[in-house]
């Protein structure tokens, strides 16, 4: 029986764990004081970079990958897309080895000074790729393999250029996090992965304890986007300036940086970012829909779209060279698309790759506040504002999203009508959209971010939403049948699904 006290304080609330293991190492984890853990998000992958093209043979002979048993791995996919410099990348995938489909789980061991193990291990169950059981632990699970050559001359032609060969085990957004969530004993100086699919391998990170009052802040992470300028009639016109004030929380509502301004790109690549906000993420680590560590983009978005009647998946194919000027650009204009989208990165996209050309650009001080023009066009309406981001504090890693609303032409709020739902027939609980991925539940935003770009074709909502469920052979359901999640009928075929 727990005493008074202890209930008065009620018990510390579990904590997410997250795990990036690149071949074989992982930087140092600090945990802040003594709250229970459960393993979240576990990523581990081996690369191999070579000259030829040799498919993935690199990582399946000489990685740390290479023990594992690759019987069976097939290539499933090939796609090409245009680099933005002139060069196109090829990807392909491969799925089917046999540590891609098999039962597996991972234990995390804390051990002390010595080696020893202490504790007990935290547990993960990955299950089957094909065969969602209610004892596994992780709502997406993707373990497979792909090739990356970078470079190439034309689509066809990547002669002498760079491949870049690479498993990946993927498991994420744990579904029993309190019954799994166990103590890290403060003696522990070492964390120790073992995954039952290649016991000799094990994988250790090193740890250092550090008290919750060493920090202004804490576990958590909350988003907020408040307006703070004020409309001259009442509601927004075309050709005015709309501010929005972004704020990044921790789960108990404390301030993550001083109001005034954010961290620079500058400090966010040398690591100095103490609250553990993350910017842009995907120079690294070519984050891939579906097959490969999207997760981990940390892709800084705000955007502003509608009227939110007239939301669709857009049209327009995004020119990202024309959208990376210092301020929000305009993705979606009523003309072509039938609703106004303006988006900005933050920090402002001109200097996360103005740096490239002159790294001083990455210390250019960033604006708590993000100020957009309604565009000429704008029509009259309800809009919504949107804003993800991702944190990694203290072993934690959280992606998380908010929205709010302004008027445009009008005080009549419009209807959001959505041709697509039916989502929390599977998506509730732990696999809640607010929980999952980027945390975004608002069905209204998804537009808003969801283009195709020039260089990421399949950035089109309908696109990411089909090729997710598409590829997972965890789908409870046969993704032909379209009237799952369409609320109206659909004429045309979808795009985004395999052997379509
Ligand atoms: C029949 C069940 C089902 C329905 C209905 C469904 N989903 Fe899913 N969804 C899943 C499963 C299972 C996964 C995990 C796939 C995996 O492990 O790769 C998933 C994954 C996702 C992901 C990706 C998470 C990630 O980290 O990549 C998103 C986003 C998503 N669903 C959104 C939606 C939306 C939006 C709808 C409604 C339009 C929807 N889903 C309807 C079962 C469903
Ligand atoms: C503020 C911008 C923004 C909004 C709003 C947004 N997304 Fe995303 N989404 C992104 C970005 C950026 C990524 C790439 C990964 C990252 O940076 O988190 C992404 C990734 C995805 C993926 C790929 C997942 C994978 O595993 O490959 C899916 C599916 C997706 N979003 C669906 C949705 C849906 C459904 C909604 C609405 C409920 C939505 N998004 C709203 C920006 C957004
Ligand atoms: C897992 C859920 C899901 C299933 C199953 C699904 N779709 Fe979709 N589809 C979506 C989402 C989400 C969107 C984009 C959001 C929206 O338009 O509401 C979309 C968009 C589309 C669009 C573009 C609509 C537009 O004009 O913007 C078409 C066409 C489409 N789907 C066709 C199909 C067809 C055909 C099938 C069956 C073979 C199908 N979809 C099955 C979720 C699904």
């Amino acid at each position: 029986m727990p005493n008074a006290q202890a209930l008065a304080a009620g018990p510390a609330e579990p904590v997410g764990l997250s795990l990036f293991f690149q071949n074989g190492t992982m930087a140092p984890i600090t945990i802040v004081g003594d709250a229970p853990r459960y393993l979240q998000e576990i990523d581990i992958t081996a690369t191999v970079m070579t000259n030829t093209d040799q498919g993935i043979m690199p990582v399946v002979q000489s990685s740390e990958f290479s023990s594992l048993d690759w019987k069976g791995i097939t290539q499933v996919e090939e796609e090409w897309r245009a680099a933005g410099d002139g060069t196109f990348t090829r990807q392909r995938f491969y799925r089917g080895a046999a540590w891609m489909e098999h039962d597996s789980n991972f234990l995390l061991f804390p051990t002390d000074s010595n080696g020893i193990r202490i504790g007990q291990p935290l547990l993960s169950h990955a299950g089957k790729d094909d065969n969602r059981q209610p004892s596994n632990d992780g709502a997406v699970r993707r373990f497979v393999a792909r090739q990356i050559a970078t470079g190439c001359r034309a689509v066809g032609d990547c002669a002498g250029t760079t491949f870049t060969s690479q498993g990946l085990a993927q498991l994420r957004d744990a579904l029993h996090p309190t019954e799994r969530s166990g103590a890290i004993p403060a003696q522990a100086t070492k964390l120790t992965l073992q995954w039952t699919e290649q016991a000799n391998t094990p994988r250790t990170v090193d740890i250092v304890h550090a008290p919750a009052s060493a920090y202004t802040f804490g576990y958590g992470f909350q988003l907020s986007l408040e307006v703070i300028s004020t409309p001259v009639r009442g509601f927004y016109v075309p050709g005015e300036q709309v501010s929005f004030r972004l704020t990044f929380l921790d789960g108990q509502n404390k301030p993550l940086h001083p109001q005034g301004s954010l961290p620079t790109f500058g400090q966010f690549l040398r690591g100095e970012i103490s609250s553990g906000l993350r910017y842009y993420d995907g120079f690294q680590i070519s984050p891939t829909l579906y097959y490969a560590l999207k997760h981990r983009e940390a892709n800084l978005l705000v955007t502003l779209s509608g009227p939110i009647n007239m939301l669709r998946t857009p049209v327009t194919v995004i020119n990202t060279a024309q959208s990376l000027g210092a301020g929000p650009a305009i993705w979606t204009t009523a003309a072509l698309d039938g609703f106004s989208d303006v988006v900005t990165g933050v920090p402002p996209f001109s200097i996360i790759f103005g740096g490239f050309a002159n790294p001083a650009i990455w210390d250019t001080a960033v604006s708590d506040i993000v100020t957009f023009t309604i565009p000429a066009d704008a029509m009259p309406g309800t809009y919504v504002a949107a804003m993800k981001a991702r944190r990694e504090f203290g072993g934690e890693a959280l992606n998380r999203a908010t929205t709010t609303t302004i008027q445009v032409g009008t005080t009549t709020p419009s209807l959001f009508t959505a041709r697509t739902g039916n989502c929390t027939n599977c998506h509730t609980g732990q696999r809640d959209l607010g929980l999952i991925l980027h945390g975004i539940t608002d069905r209204r935003a998804c537009f808003s971010c969801h283009a195709s770009l020039d260089v990421e074709p399949d950035n089109a909502l309908d696109i990411r939403v089909h090729e997710v469920h598409d590829r997972s052979e965890r789908f409870p359901a046969d993704i032909k049948n379209c009237m799952l999640c369409h609320l109206t009928s659909v004429s045309r075929p979808a795009r985004g699904l395999l052997g379509n």
